[in-house]
């Protein structure tokens, strides 16, 4: 038997229980306190504010990028315009490199739809339905697997001898009675149509999204090269779903310098230490996009790791030698090293030749 997992605190996001969790979650932002205030605390009481402190720049807020407007945008007019439509309904793709704020853009459209609709009915009414469904594809998806990620999601229990037709049915039947509107599916990259397998997963997502009046909206690394579009089946996605694409942050024209700065800033404004000067981190920002190639992912855990480093070691602000002391992602690092070694070649032609 392919048990649920149980209904714990610690439920993943792809369950009903953990989703729920994550859509009434709003996190508490510690209090501020000046480095005067913080003087006069018993050392239980310091020690319970840099617990709390340690907590909060471990997730960090989220900003509210262009990415994650234009997804929320998209997604939630093409939910509107689904609304009454019984076939060919329009989904959203969202694609990109690794850690460039897919999934997070996803969870915050389904985020904000489901406290839309808890808005607009009322607890009374809201109860018993369940208006966004939150999957991700496994690795080497088979069209089973697939039904059963949903339903895990639903806390339906599957069993080695049921069926995919079962299954399937049993998802549908239930996503229907509690009318899902939304159904994100996350890491689509794990469908490969140069199997048979992968191919009969796409075409099961292809047949769920018929059968669950819900708008599905996909997301994956590099959806476009992996081979999603092609073939017939390609084709029929590629006519139904709208792309868009999440990309690094650029750091050329002036517009994208400000863009990087306003992220820079949005979490630089979000940090609860001590002493740390407002604007440091942003007038760091060329530093900081050769550290982190522009990636969002690598930009947040750069500056979470460095919140975290300062609160352990007390210095309570973040400085550039802080930053250099954290190690992020292999890509942002690799990315790094290269432009460092491309500088001094301009700068010293013969130091590769030596
Ligand atoms: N809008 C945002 N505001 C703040 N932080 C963000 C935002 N988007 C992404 N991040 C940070 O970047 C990290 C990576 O983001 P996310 O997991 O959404 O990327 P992804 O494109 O889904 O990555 P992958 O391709 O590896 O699945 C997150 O853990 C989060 O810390
Ligand atoms: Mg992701």
């Amino acid at each position: 038997m392919v048990t649920p997992p149980p209904d714990t605190e610690h439920s993943p996001l792809t369950t009903k229980d953990g989703w729920r969790r994550f859509v009434d979650d709003a996190p508490a932002c510690p209090q501020w306190l000046s480095a005067c205030a913080r003087k006069r605390l018993t050392d239980q009481d310091r020690r319970a504010d840099d617990e709390a402190r340690l907590d909060y720049h471990a997730r960090l807020v989220v900003v509210a990028t262009p990415t994650v407007r234009k997804i929320f945008t998209t997604g939630r007019r093409l939910v509107l315009l689904n609304r009454h439509q019984i076939s060919g309904r329009r989904g959203l793709i969202v694609t990109g490199q690794a850690g460039t704020g897919k999934t997070t853009a996803i969870t915050q459209l389904g985020r904000n739809h489901e406290l839309l609709v808890r808005q607009r009915l009322g607890a009374a009414a809201f109860d018993g339905r369940l208006p966004v469904v939150y999957v991700t594809v496994p690795p080497r998806a088979t069209p089973k697997m697939l039904a059963i990620e949903f339903a895990r999601f639903l806390g339906i229990p599957v069993f080695r001898s049921d069926t995919q037709t079962a299954i399937t049915n049993a998802v549908c039947d239930l996503l229907i009675k509690l009318r899902v509107e939304l159904a994100l599916v996350d890491e689509i990259h794990n469908i490969s149509l140069a199997t048979r397998a992968g191919a009969e997963a796409s075409d099961q997502l292809k047949y769920l999204s018929e059968r669950i009046p819900a708008t599905f909206v996909l997301a994956g690394i590099e959806v476009g090269a992996s081979g999603l579009f092609s073939g017939v089946r390609g084709q029929q996605i590629a006519g139904r779903y709208t792309l868009t694409e999440t990309e690094p942050f650029a750091y050329g024209t002036t517009t994208q310098r400000q863009q990087w700065r306003q992220l820079i800033a949005s979490m630089e404004e979000s940090l609860r230490l001590h002493r740390h000067k407002s604007g440091s981190l942003t007038k760091l920002d060329a530093y900081l996009h050769e550290r982190t190639d522009g990636a969002i992912g690598s930009l947040s855990q750069l500056i979470r790791g460095a919140a975290t480093e300062v609160i352990l070691d007390g210095s309570e602000a973040i400085t550039r030698k802080t930053l250099e002391g954290i190690t992020v992602d292999q890509n942002a690092e690799a990315a790094h090293r290269q432009r460092r070694r491309r500088r001094k070649t301009r700068r010293d032609p013969d130091a590769d030749a030596a």
